[in-house]
């Protein structure tokens, strides 16, 4: 390719309006959401990073695939090609559709821990955590030591660290049901995972005979980063690597919501045919028949293409600079963040950012509601509001403060980063005004979602 600029592969056939708001607007809807970005009214919102879940756009061709969707309720024929599509690239042998990730993380624990197991993850994402824990097994999460210093370089840093695991899965004989690697590491940054450490885990594994899982969400982002960053995997194509990433595991959850580019969906896959038949009859009670699973035939259509599309890599190589474009300017002007840039989000280390705030008052949330306040922007917070609850009903400061700002697939364009750039160095220039937050009330799970708060000093900025 003769020129270096690095376009959007594709062209705008359907918009969708956006709505400036002003500065007192945006005030008085942050009070009436209770200082929570998850209780806004979208339409309050200019540009949502709130997630990269579900908010993509579809392709003519998934629109198209919609449109042959099979509402059969057994046997449809959107089922053979969804199961086709997924197989394609796992090579797993039971493929399970569910209405998104989280119900395969439901039935796939519902059907292997019981109390007092331990789930190993590189880093467990909230409702891979909140789905083992309601099993009262423990969620351990055994990241790299660089995997939870924000400013820290490796090129993989979303490995598992394999000599803890080794311990923990020497320490506790038949403990460990399963173990889980989360590609990319979503919680600790968007970060990938190499190839030479799943295949390592997965002889780990095979050793003390526990199964690998992939929690592969954004399997084909995780993929192009081994093709950019590891040995001997430059002239792979994405559904190579992919393959050979999900050649080490026994089974995954999806949610294809993700990297399945659709609105709603997921799966589980697994190998093992026992296993399956118990997660089949789990499905039946609360999702649906198995070649449904909650899902209508439309949207297992919407996945098949989905799937398809996303390991294209004229798509991945703009997806994954569109993030890293954003990350080099706010580097540049020295704003923190988890370097190097994830696959599908900018995380601002909060902690870093916001020194004078103390993590009792949430320093990430704090900054999230800013930059709403300030430019429309929403983003999530991953720090102590959303980790700080522990099980036992005792409060544990997360490792990191982070604000997430996790790009939405095939939405934005680049005019959008850059208004988001600006927006940044604004709020950055603020950093030393901005107060932090106090818990008015909360549910003592997941209570990221719907927790009230309130500036702790009456003024999320002070003059
Ligand atoms: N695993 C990971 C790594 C995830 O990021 C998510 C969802 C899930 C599992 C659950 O999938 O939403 O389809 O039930 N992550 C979204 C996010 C919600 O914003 O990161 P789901």
């Amino acid at each position: 390719m003769p020129f270096r600029t690095i376009i959007e592969p594709f062209r705008i056939k359907t918009v969708e309006p956006i709505r400036h708001t002003t500065r007192e607007e945006r005030g008085a809807a942050l009070q009436t959401a209770g200082y929570n970005l998850f209780l806004l009214k979208a339409e309050d919102v200019l540009i949502d990073l709130l997630t990269d879940s579900g908010t993509g756009a579809m392709s003519s061709a998934q629109w198209a695939g919609m449109m042959q969707g099979d509402e059969s309720y057994a046997g449809a024929r959107s089922f053979f090609r969804f199961e086709a599509a997924v197989q394609e690239i796992t090579g797993l042998k039971h493929v399970i559709p569910t209405h998104q990730g989280r119900a395969a993380e439901r039935i796939l624990f519902g059907s292997t821990l019981k109390p007092g197991d331990i789930v190993p993850n590189n880093t467990h994402f909230d409702t891979t955590r909140a789905n083992t824990e309601y099993r009262q097994a423990v969620a351990l999460d055994l990241p790299i030591p660089e995997g939870t210093h924000p400013e820290q370089l490796h090129p993989f840093k979303g490995n598992m660290d394999l000599e803890k695991l080794e311990r923990v899965l020497a320490e506790n004989p038949g403990k460990a049901p399963l173990v889980m690697i989360t590609v990319t590491n979503n919680s600790g940054g968007g970060q990938p995972v190499s190839m030479a450490n799943i295949r390592a885990a997965s002889e780990l594994c095979r050793r003390y005979n526990v199964p690998l899982f992939l929690d592969a969400c954004r399997f084909a982002e995780n993929a192009w980063f081994i093709k950019l960053r590891e040995d001997g995997y430059a002239d792979k194509t994405p559904l190579a690597i992919a393959q050979e990433m999900f050649s080490y595991v026994d089974g995954c959850t999806m949610s294809a919501k993700k990297d399945g580019l659709a609105n709603i969906g997921g799966f589980l896959a697994v190998n093992d045919d026992d296993l399956a038949q118990r997660c089949k009859n789990l499905l039946i009670l609360t999702e649906g028949f198995p070649t449904y699973g909650g899902l209508a035939g439309y949207d297992l259509e919407a996945i098949a293409v989905g799937l398809h599309e996303v390991l294209d890599e004229d798509y991945l190589r703009y997806r994954i600079r569109s993030v890293a474009y954003l990350g080099e300017i706010l580097t540049r002007a020295g704003i923190p963040i988890v370097q190097p840039p994830g696959g599908h989000a900018i995380y601002l280390d909060a902690k870093a950012m916001l020194p004078h705030i103390p993590q009792s008052e949430y320093p990430a949330w704090a900054l999230g509601l800013v930059l709403y306040l300030e430019g429309g922007i929403r983003s999530v917070e991953i720090g102590s509001v959303m980790f700080g609850h522990q099980p036992d009903g005792s409060e544990k400061p997360a490792a990191m403060e982070l604000v997430r700002l996790a790009f939405p697939r095939r939405v934005y364009t680049q005019s959008h980063v850059d208004y988001l750039a600006e927006v940044l160095l604004h709020v950055n220039q603020l950093r030393q005004r901005i107060r932090g937050v106090r818990m008015v009330e909360a549910p003592s799970v997941l209570r990221h979602f719907t927790a009230r708060m309130a500036p702790a000093h009456n003024r999320l900025i002070v003059d």
